[in-house]
């Protein structure tokens, strides 16, 4: 059996993914669509990063609507209500708004009603912070249920005049449903880790950055190389100290997920810990780095390519903005008490997001209707009038 860190020894849940889903845009930037736009061309992209491609958002589309796309995916596989949701985490740099969180809207538009939810900003470790996060209130007994999202829109913050950033970067959202259950397995271990003195080598500002002319700033700054060497120095470190802490080697390692920003950052790594890359799970050919989406994104590839079974020992790494990186090692596999479906529950999960459509509509007319109250009610009027009846006899 592997040794469990100490911490999660004393009580008798795990965390297992049960659903997972993916959306990306439709609209797909190729190498020579951004050749138009900058000096660069397809053979330095693809050379440099391993990229053709990538998915960018179109107007109606969003980090929040990406979300909820790829958690109604996830909730069809898991074949659960949103209303058994009790928590929901969206890992993104670029939420819809500072506040509400991004997750809040999902909340809404599942109509999630016993949820709790907020974002978390980890840049691209988000997804794997926002999975121990989970695994944490599963293993508590504060959660059954908690849907993890890896949501971004990059292109609406990237300065497209800079080829050294604007290049990399694509837009999806990749989710999971971690469940509880008293089976052996699930997420057995995480390392999460962060350097703040790297806080200026890559960042998105937000409104109060300003640049030496005293002019805002809100566009995305990556110093490419030092971040590059940023990952290559600490992620194989992290998969070790992950792997081990699981009680596990890296033998028993049969796919390792990590976020996907370049390829050459890829073999790096697998050249370190002297693994073949065909145990790395690489898609980022076909869309770039999505950040805190990556990981999800790649995970149901892989899973769709059948590279994911039963029993399986997975990792997943993140490394970005923060500087933060994070490891987390888990084995597949889905609860008994979860593998017997309910019957109904696909035509229920319709049910309640056309409730949640229509008790979100509902809420805001009454909202209107009490504010037209307030300005037209016959107390207020009458008020008015007598008001303006003093203020005539005193003229
Ligand atoms: O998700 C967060 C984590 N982010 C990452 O992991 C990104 C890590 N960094 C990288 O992937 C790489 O640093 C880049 C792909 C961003 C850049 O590759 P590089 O091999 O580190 O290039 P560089 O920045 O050292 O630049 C080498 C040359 C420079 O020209 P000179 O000064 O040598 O004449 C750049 O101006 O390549 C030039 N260059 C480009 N040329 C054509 C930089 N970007 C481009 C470009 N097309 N898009």
């Amino acid at each position: 059996m592997p040794k469990r860190p100490s911490a999660w020894r004393s009580t008798g849940l795990s965390a297992h993914i049960v659903g997972w889903g993916m959306a990306v845009p439709s609209g797909v930037m190729t190498n020579d669509d951004l050749a138009a736009l900058v000096e660069t061309s397809d053979e330095w992209i693809r050379d440099r990063t391993g990229i053709r491609e990538r998915r960018i958002a179109n107007e109606s589309e969003s980090t929040a609507t990406l979300a909820h796309k790829a958690a109604l995916a996830a909730l069809e596989v898991a074949n659960m209500l949103a209303s058994e949701l009790d928590l929901i985490i969206v890992a993104t740099s670029t939420p819809e708004h500072v506040f509400p969180s991004t997750a809040s809207l999902v909340q809404d538009w599942l109509g999630a009603t016993r949820a709790g939810a907020f974002d978390l900003s980890a840049a691209c470790s988000g997804f794997v912070y926002a999975l121990d996060v989970a695994t944490q209130a599963i293993r508590s007994g504060s959660a059954q249920n908690v849907l993890v999202i890896g949501a971004e829109t990059m292109s609406r913050v990237l300065d497209w005049q800079d080829r050294g950033t604007c290049i990399l970067f694509g837009d999806g959202a990749g989710a999971v449903v971690l469940s509880a259950g008293e089976d052996e397995g699930g997420v057995l271990s995480s390392v999460l880790r962060s350097d703040g003195a790297g806080c200026d080598v890559l960042l998105i500002p937000t409104h109060n950055v300003r640049d030496a002319q005293g002019h805002r700033i809100n566009r995305m700054y990556m110093a490419g190389s030092e971040v590059f060497k940023f990952a290559t120095r600490v992620v194989d470190e992290s998969i070790r100290q992950a792997v081990e802490e699981a009680g596990l080697t890296l033998d028993d390692v049969s796919l390792i997920v990590p976020h996907q920003a370049n390829q050459r950052i890829i073999a790096s790594v697998a050249k370190k810990l002297r693994l073949d890359e065909s145990r790395f799970m690489s898609n980022v050919d076909k869309y770039g780095n999505t950040s805190a989406a990556s990981i999800p994104i790649a995970l149901c590839e892989a899973i769709e390519q059948g590279r994911v079974k039963e029993g399986d020992h997975l990792v997943m790494v993140g490394f970005g903005g923060g500087l933060a990186w994070a490891a987390l090692v888990l084995r597949w596999g889905i609860p008994a008490r979860l593998k017997q479906a309910p019957t109904l529950v696909k035509q229920r999960r319709v049910l309640e997001y056309t409730l949640a459509r229509w008790r979100a509509r509902l809420v805001r007319w009454q909202r209107g209707l009490r504010q037209l109250w307030r300005r037209f009610s016959p107390g207020r009027l009458w008020r008015q009038w007598r008001a303006r009846q003093r203020s005539d006899k005193n003229r």
